[in-house]
């Protein structure tokens, strides 16, 4: 099982040899080729279809204060200001923090360093949670569950999250060649660098929870499971689910 302080690693030299790719993994852009201006744009598609969602279900949408778990380099920060009164982003790479904060440094924005929990939140802070493209990264599912179970307690009462995680991973893409190549070459001391530029070998990992699992997760913690919709967020091979809950 992956252990956290090597799970934090690999997504610091990620973050710090090619963090936009490595949050929006679009071949065509690897090896720092994405142009900021159309990266950013991306996050204005994703939070207003959250947000189209939250309209069809009517729930009622407090401003005060969102927070983006895995936010990266804040990708989504500027599109959920025009929602909320103070983004507020946390993740577990120093590297891709840092280049979130002179991203937006223009914003109502705060950047927040997390470990294995949020202890670095108090109870009832945020109106509304979001997370995409982060819980199917994390080293095991027990990790996945003790997040949703910190969401809880840092959520206000009536507070919305909303988060994606794939329910099925399709065998040939469970193997994860890519991934196992790397371990075994990083075991026999080839450097992070050469094995992401000259081999374009990285460690990012993939898992899946079941939906029906997931869902009666949710209940038994306590969230109102307001809808699960289909989602795009891992291609056409695996299938994802974006969850819409309640407090
Ligand atoms: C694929 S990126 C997505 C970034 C952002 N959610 C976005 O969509 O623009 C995954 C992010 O999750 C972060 N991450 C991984 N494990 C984490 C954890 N346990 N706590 C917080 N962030 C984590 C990584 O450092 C990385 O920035």
């Amino acid at each position: 099982m992956e252990k956290i302080e090597s799970h934090k690693q690999n997504w610091e030299k990620l973050g710090e040899m090619d963090p936009l790719w490595a949050v929006l993994s679009d071949n065509s852009k690897r090896f720092n080729n994405w142009n900021l201006e159309e990266f950013l744009q991306t996050g204005e598609v994703e939070v207003e279809n959250v947000y189209s969602v939250m309209r069809e279900l009517n729930v009622g949408l407090n401003k005060g204060e969102v927070l983006d778990f895995g936010c990266g380099v804040g990708r989504l920060a500027r599109h959920f200001l025009k929602h909320f009164d103070k983004y507020n982003g946390c993740d577990i790479s120093k590297n891709m923090l840092e280049r979130a904060k002179k991203i937006n440094q223009d914003l109502s924005a705060e950047f927040f360093e997390n470990g294995e929990d949020l202890k670095i939140f108090k109870d009832q802070k945020f109106d509304f949670i979001y997370s995409g493209i982060v819980l199917q990264h994390l080293p095991d599912k027990e990790m996945v569950k003790k997040y949703i179970l910190e969401f809880y307690r840092v959520l206000k009462n009536d507070g919305l999250l909303v988060f994606q995680l794939p329910s099925k991973i399709p065998w040939r893409f469970r193997l994860q060649p890519v991934r196992k190549v790397y371990l075994f070459l990083k075991l026999l001391g080839l450097s992070d660098k050469f094995l992401y530029k000259q081999l374009g070998l990285y460690p990012i990992k993939m898992s899946a929870i079941e939906e029906e699992d997931m869902k009666n997760f949710l209940i038994k913690v306590g969230f109102k499971v307001l809808t699960i919709k289909d989602d795009s967020y891992c291609g056409p091979s695996v299938e994802s689910r974006t969850y819409y809950c309640q407090k």
